[in-house]
Order: structure tokens, then sequence, then C-alpha cells
């Protein structure tokens, strides 16, 4: 079997069985993984994935678990989840690891008066899931303070990529692929600025947060459609507050689902088909999701 041979590289008492996956995302929904590892550091997180290509186990890199959803199934194979947490600032620029809390980030480039990452306020997640997803607010992305990202490539090598090579759009990049480039560290070029100067910046992004929900949530579910808001369409299209099971359309902001409790991931689909299906009727748009969907069909 091959649990056997991986438990045997990544350690009997470290690779689980059969864990719940709700408690590892935002939203607190989802079966469970077949096998889970803890990366700890960079290279238990090469050792994980190495042994999983090698095994050919299908493996699933999960980071803060932010801006996703996982099926009421849960997902064969491994799930690993990173932790390495490493980081080193270094004048004007910070080198952190892909399992760095992206809050923690922030918090780092505060402390060291240093700015470019105050778009990130308030998004949960981690290093390696901000950057693949090109995480921000209002015009300003993460990728804009990106110098170059460490990654793992499907054959096993480790790459360095500039910013330039990750192609970089509005929440996506080449990198969000879960499995074949696999983030591990990244580095940030900031500029030294007045703290004051900061908060203000941080307000304001804190600010722009202030109208979403605080509920159990992915993130915005669908990306916005170009010159318009995902959330004024589903808004308009009069969906606000509508439920199925313990899901629901966030009454207070409409491209948000909520879990209101013990929701479903069917419950969460049925209202993204909704969505989709009403916006598409009423404004003739096409809402794409910002969300992945991992182990379903
Ligand atoms: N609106 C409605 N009804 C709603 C929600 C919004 O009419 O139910 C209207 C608002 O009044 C506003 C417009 O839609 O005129 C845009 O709404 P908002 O300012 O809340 O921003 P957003 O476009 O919904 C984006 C990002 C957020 C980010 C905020 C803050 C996307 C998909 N969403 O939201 O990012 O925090 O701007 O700047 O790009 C995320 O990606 O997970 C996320 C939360």
């Amino acid at each position: 079997m091959f649990n056997n041979k991986l438990s045997k590289i990544l350690g009997s008492d470290r690779l689980k069985k059969n864990v719940p996956l709700a408690p590892h995302t935002t939203f607190g929904i989802g079966g469970s993984a077949q096998l889970f590892y803890k990366a700890k550091t960079s290279k238990e997180l090469i050792k994980a994935i190495k042994a999983a290509h090698k095994l050919k186990i299908p493996y699933f890199i999960l980071g803060g678990g932010s801006n996703i959803l996982v099926a009421d199934r849960g997902l064969a194979g491994l799930v690993v989840k990173v932790q390495s947490s490493k980081f080193k600032v270094q004048s004007y620029k910070i080198f952190a690891e892909a399992g760095v809390p992206l809050t923690k980030l922030v918090e780092i480039a505060q402390e060291h008066s240093l700015s470019g990452l105050e778009c990130c306020i308030g998004i949960p997640g981690t290093v390696g899931g901000a950057v693949a997803g090109n995480a921000g607010a209002k015009n300003q992305w993460i990728n804009q303070c990106i110098k170059s990202v460490t990654i793992l490539d499907k054959s096993g090598k480790i790459i360095n990529l500039k910013k330039d090579d990750c192609q970089f759009g509005y929440r996506s990049s080449c990198l969000r692929d879960n499995s074949s480039k696999i983030i591990l560290k990244a580095i940030f070029e900031l500029k030294r600025e007045n703290p004051k100067i900061i908060k203000e910046k941080t307000n304001k992004f804190l600010e722009a947060r202030s109208n979403q929900p605080k509920e159990k949530s992915a993130g915005s579910i669908f990306k916005n459609p170009a010159n318009d808001s995902a959330g004024r369409l589903i808004d308009a299209a009069g969906l606000k507050g509508k439920r199925v099971g313990e899901a629901q359309i966030s009454p207070q902001h409409a491209n948000f689902i909520i879990n209101l409790g013990r929701a479903k991931a069917k419950d969460v689909l049925a209202l993204i088909k909704l969505a989709q299906g009403r916006v598409r009727e009423k404004f003739g748009v096409e809402l794409e999701l910002e969300i992945q969907l991992i182990g379903f069909n």
C-alpha cells in the first residue's frame, strides 16, 4: 500500500489518515483528507512532494484554506498543509516562506516601517496562497512588491522566478495551478516609509473591507467582471440573504457566501450556480469563480 511507503518516508507519527479538512478552511466546510501531513519546514514540504511524485499519489497543497471550497466527500490522496514559516528582514526586503500567515507578513512590514503591503491588511491565508492568487484590494496587489518567488517544479527542481515570470494578473498567476509549481518562498521589496503614512494607508484598506461579513466564508466567491462588481450584480439580481441549507448569500455583501453553522459544500455550490444563472439571465454577465473548488468532479 502506498500509505505504508509514504509513512516510512514522512514518519508514521506525522502522516495522519482521514483528517477532517473543514477546520483547515476559513469556510469551515469540507470532508476529510485520506492522508494529511503538516510540512513544518521547506525541507519537509519538498520531501512530501517528492515522495508523492515518486509513489504517484495525488496531492493537494493547502495553505491557510481561505480561498477554497472542499467537497463534502473529501479528498483522495495526500493533503500537505504548508507551515514553513521562517522569515527574515534585510534592509527594505522581506524574505518569507510560503507558510507565513499573510497577517504576520503585514505586521512585520509595519514593525520595520516598510510600505507596500498595506493592501493585504485583514486578508486571511498564507504567503504562498496570497502570492499564487495575487491577493490585494482596491487596484493594489501583492505582486506590486514581489521581487522573486522560489518554487519547486514538477521535476523536483528548485527554481527562482523573477516577478515577470509569474504572469501576475487580477487574482491570478501561473503559480495558481496547485500541483505543477509549488511556492517555497518569496522575496518582497518594500519602501521605507513614515509609520504615520503606513497607518493611514492601512486604515484606508481596512475601511474598504468594513462592509464585508464576519461570519465564516471564503472571501469573495467570484472575481469582479471588467468594470463591474460581482457583489453589485448578485445584489441587483435579488439574491442577498438567499439560503440553501446552512449556506447563505450574505445579507451584508452579496459576493460572500457565509456558513451559518453546518453548511455543506453542496449547499454552497447550489448558491454559486444560482448566482451565476440569475446574473447571466438578468445581465448577460458570466461570473467567474475566484475560489477554487477542490475534490469535485
Ligand atoms: N455592492 C452592492 N451590493 C453588495 C456588495 C457590493 O451593490 O452586496 C456594490 C458596492 O456598493 C460598491 C461595489 O459593489 O459600489 C463594489 O463593492 P466593494 O467596494 O465591497 O468591493 P468588491 O468589488 O466587492 C473587492 C475585492 C475584495 C476587496 C475589496 C476591497 C474582488 C472580487 N473583491 O470587493 O477582495 O477586499 O474590493 O477593496 O476583487 C477577495 O478577493 O476575497 C476580497 C474580499
